[in-house]
């Protein structure tokens, strides 16, 4: 079996104000698609099995019900009482995984993420899957990158330059996530490198092996959590005073850039992880002076320009705008140059966000 596994544990700071602690943009409508980004991520991954998802017992409702209105059924949420980052939320769901099948792939999420070519998607996804059951690997997808983001992880092949040949599994020479902007230069002109884009594919029992090898106290607080879990209705509740013991790490730092079971397949799929407003406005269907709208707005000879508007009974009205970011919503309003609008993130730290 090759069970799905999607996280839904992150707060998306960088869509700011629509994006909230309490209702984070995995909740939201943010791709087109009508549907929200976390009932995209398991229609996308609906062919393959009833997935395991991990989210903050704070959301267990408003998941579950997403989940529903599009006819999912989950094998099991697993609710977390705290943010441990991914390494603890996947290592809890190989061990779920493990339960159903000790001899499961499971195929590792986010829900926020936006993936145009399904068939592309489907193709690369196959490739990882027969990689990580013949050979115990570790598969993550490779993009090829675009500029030197550094809020990414990098993944060098061994040989030639990266490629988005989904067929073919290449092993990997060194996984570095998120290099200083110098490094990440260099890499983007070496040409042998891949963004990691943060989907993952590997045996249940490798994960758990790999992880206990190389962070031996998040393997053992996450089985400790796991085994003292409870039932409650349709979620396993991890326990509260387990977990908090559990050291907090990613996937990333804990074992990909420890473990040399790592090979990645390209992806060349129209990803995006949506890591702010750019990334909609790239993604949105524009006008032919660039600007794209969202909700009940009126553009008058604004270029380049995203208004994206949540406010009932309100039209936003622009005129003659260049290059600018309007973000609407019934209690916090956002105005932003396009070029600055990822300093969003300095805006909720000051404003020490808990609504
Ligand atoms: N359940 C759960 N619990 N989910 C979590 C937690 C947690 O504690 N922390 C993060 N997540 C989810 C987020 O919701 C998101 O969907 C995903 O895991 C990745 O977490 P991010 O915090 O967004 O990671 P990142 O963007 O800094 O970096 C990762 O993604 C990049 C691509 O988008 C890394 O894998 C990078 O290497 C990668 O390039
Ligand atoms: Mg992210």
């Amino acid at each position: 079996t090759v069970i799905p596994v999607i996280l839904s544990g992150g707060s998306g700071t960088r869509l700011w104000p629509l994006s909230r602690k309490h209702y984070p943009k995995q909740f939201h409508r943010l791709s087109g698609s009508g549907q929200t980004l976390l009932q995209d991520t398991a229609l996308r991954v609906k062919h393959l099995a009833a997935p395991i998802l991990v989210c903050n017992e704070d959301h267990r409702f408003m998941l579950a019900d997403q989940l529903q209105q599009v006819g999912i059924s989950p094998a099991a949420i697993l609710l977390e009482p705290e943010a441990k980052n991914t390494a603890p939320a996947i290592a809890l769901a190989a061990l779920k995984a493990l339960e159903i099948d000790s001899d499961a792939v499971i195929a590792v999420f986010p829900a926020d993420h936006v993936i145009a070519n399904q068939a592309v998607f489907e193709r690369a996804l196959a490739t990882a899957v027969s990689a990580a059951q013949s050979d115990n690997a570790l598969l993550t997808f490779g993009i090829v990158p675009t500029h030197a983001e550094t809020g990414y992880g990098y993944i060098e092949c061994e040989s030639g330059s990266s490629k988005n040949d989904s067929h073919e599994v290449k092993p990997v020479k060194q996984f570095v996530e998120k290099p200083d902007l110098a490094t990440a230069e260099s890499y983007l002109a070496s040409g042998n490198y891949y963004w990691n884009s943060g989907m993952f594919v590997f045996k249940a029992a490798t994960f758990i092996e790999e992880l206990s090898a190389h962070n031996e106290a998040i393997a053992r607080h996450c089985k400790a959590a796991y085994e003292t879990a409870k039932e409650d209705l349709d979620f396993v509740r991890i326990d509260k005073a387990a977990f908090a013991a559990c050291p907090s790490d990613s996937i990333d730092y804990a074992v990909m850039e420890k473990s040399n079971k790592v090979n990645v397949v390209g992806l060349d799929a129209g990803w995006s992880d949506i890591g702010g407003w750019r990334a909609i406005w790239d993604i949105l269907d524009k006008n032919e002076q660039g600007t794209a709208a969202v909700g009940d707005v009126l553009n008058i000879d604004s270029k380049n320009t995203l208004v994206h508007s949540n406010s009932k009974d309100k039209l936003v009205c622009t005129i003659g705008l260049e290059d600018i970011v309007i973000v609407d919503t019934p209690n916090a309003l956002l105005v932003s140059h396009k070029d600055r609008v990822q300093d969003v993130k300095e805006a909720v730290s000051q404003i020490a966000e808990d609504d």
